[in-house]
């Protein structure tokens, strides 16, 4: 007979043998379909996290599975000392889509993010002609843009930077939302980008206030800076369009995807720009291994059709004004804040306990709702962009219940 074994045997292998970089929600999870996934004892949950915004087509998407069944067992990678008989039809499919001269592939999101930082350097030297090693990029208060040692340089989480010094140079932060600062800091001659995420998920769902994206837009252009939106999470149809720069029709110069880029199959991250920035980066220049691989490339394209034949843009647009409005129903002193975009939500936590929102995350578990707080007293709700409105309905149920049973 076939041993069963508990949620706390798995747990306890990752304990002993793997690193402690992360504090898992104690659930061990062995299968996904669409909004759900179960756990090694067979519990059933709905996703509300949906691995950070990289599962937006739902868990397990049988297009986006059965494209990566078929390319993995064709061709898988080559690098890019050869040609690949995919790569192009991607790069012509993805650039036509997003309306850009040309895309750079790469694997994860903060891999997306230092390209896209390599570019924009490039473009100020060559193009707008500032002085070697003098180009700095703006960055925003609350950033949140990845792992890698630049990336955490301007980063101004203690948890992210302290101890991993010393620091990159050549960015500056100014305040996010705040078009003053942004304009003060753009005096700068030397400043040649500015790097933003449209709605910071990290750092708890803050959504700027309307006008500030296009008008940060407006003056990076009066200041011939460039505009970098990084879209790896607000990006793919996760807040009601296919970009959340949609919204106040921002079109960004370089532009950052990732994580739903390949549905959770595959990392997958690619930048798109136009040629005046792109072409500054020459054959040896920069790359990546697995960056274009023909299954990546297979993947993101499978990806990026399943949102639009699914109109996921417009239910998330739906399903999250559902959400908000049934939260802020709840009549709870737990729930401070409601706030979100499309299918990317935070409520804030306010208790005295400074544990709340975890031990309130135990307990949406507990009712068979994944979710995760984020600097401590925000828990973000983002299911997969696939949630119909019965599941949806049966999710504020669940929240709902075990926000009025907290102490
Ligand atoms: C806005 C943003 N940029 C970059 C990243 C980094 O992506 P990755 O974890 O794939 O490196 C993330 C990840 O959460 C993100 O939310």
């Amino acid at each position: 007979m076939q041993e069963v074994l508990t949620e706390q045997y798995y747990i306890d292998l990752e304990d002993k043998h793997g690193a402690h970089n992360y504090h898992p929600l104690p659930v061990v999870l062995e299968r996904g379909e669409g909004v759900h996934v179960w756990d090694v004892e067979g519990k059933k949950y709905f996703d509300f996290l949906s691995s950070y915004s990289a599962v937006n087509q739902g868990h397990n998407h049988p297009k986006i599975l059965e494209t990566l069944r078929k390319q993995a067992g064709t061709l898988s990678l080559t690098s890019r000392a050869f040609h690949n008989n995919v790569l192009g039809e991607y790069e012509k499919y993805a650039t036509e889509l997003f309306g850009y001269d040309k895309l750079l592939p790469m694997n994860t999101g903060a891999e997306a993010v230092e390209t896209a930082i390599k570019l924009c350097r490039r473009w100020g030297y060559h193009v707008k002609g500032v002085e070697h090693d003098k180009a700095v990029i703006l960055v925003c208060s609350g950033n949140f843009h990845g792992r890698t040692t630049t990336i955490i340089s301007f980063s101004q989480d203690p948890d992210s930077n302290t101890d991993f010094g010393p620091y990159t140079p050549g960015f500056e932060c100014v305040q996010y939302n705040d078009l003053k600062a942004l304009e003060t800091a753009l005096a700068d001659k030397n400043v040649v980008g500015f790097l933003v995420e449209p709605i910071q998920g990290e750092a708890g769902v803050f959504v700027p206030d309307d006008g500030y994206l296009s008008g940060a837009y407006d003056l990076c252009k009066a200041n011939n800076v460039l505009f970098l939106g990084d879209e790896i999470q607000t990006g793919l149809a996760r807040t009601g369009k296919m970009l959340c720069l949609d919204h106040e029709e921002v079109r960004p110069d370089i532009l950052i995807l990732g994580k739903a880029l390949s549905g959770g199959m595959y990392p997958v991250s690619a930048v798109l720009c136009d040629d005046e920035i792109m072409m500054t980066i020459k054959p040896g220049e920069h790359g990546s291994t697995y960056g274009g691989n023909p299954l990546a490339c297979k993947v993101a394209m499978a990806s990026l059709e399943v949102l639009i034949e699914e109109n996921l843009a417009e239910n998330a647009e739906k399903m999250g004004e559902l959400l908000r409005s049934e939260l802020r129903k709840i009549d709870s002193p737990l729930i401070s804040l409601v706030r979100g975009k499309g299918l990317l939500n935070a409520i804030v936590i306010k208790h005295e306990d400074p544990k709340a929102a975890w031990k309130l995350c135990l307990k949406f578990k507990e009712n068979g709702l994944l979710a995760k707080p984020t600097h401590g007293d925000k828990i973000r709700f983002a299911p997969p962009l696939v949630i119909n409105e019965e599941q949806m309905l049966e999710c504020i149920d669940i929240i709902k219940k075990t926000v009025l049973a907290f102490g």
